[in-house]
């Protein structure tokens, strides 16, 4: 599946990402800038903080308690604000459309 990371400057950037895979790692795979994913995606960083799309945001399951309480780390949480690494890829999220805060510390 596909997934469009934009940065703050609005840079798209797409990626082909493997189903089981998430969308932090598709980032950093890919060398997309802007989601650093500095625990490896075991929810204890918030440096893999995004935006989800509006659009996108009622197809993804919902968080967890633990993914809840690591966003108030993040920088300028929002209400579409999850942890990339907690949004595993299915083919059912093709064209998912995420954006990137303009930091993550
Ligand atoms: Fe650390 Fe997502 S990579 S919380």
């Amino acid at each position: 599946p596909r997934i469009i990371y934009i940065d703050a400057s609005d840079n798209q950037f797409e990626a082909d990402v493997e189903v089981g895979s998430n969308v932090m790692e598709g980032a950093v795979d890919n060398m997309i800038d802007g989601i650093l994913g500095e625990c490896g995606g075991v929810m204890s960083c918030a440096t893999c903080h995004c935006y989800v799309d509006e659009n996108w945001l009622g197809k993804l399951p919902p968080m967890s308690e633990q993914e809840e309480d690591m966003l108030d780390m993040a920088i300028e949480p929002k209400d579409n604000s999850r942890l990339s690494c907690q949004i595993e890829v299915t083919e059912e999220l093709d064209g998912l459309v995420v954006r990137m805060p303009k930091s993550q510390y």
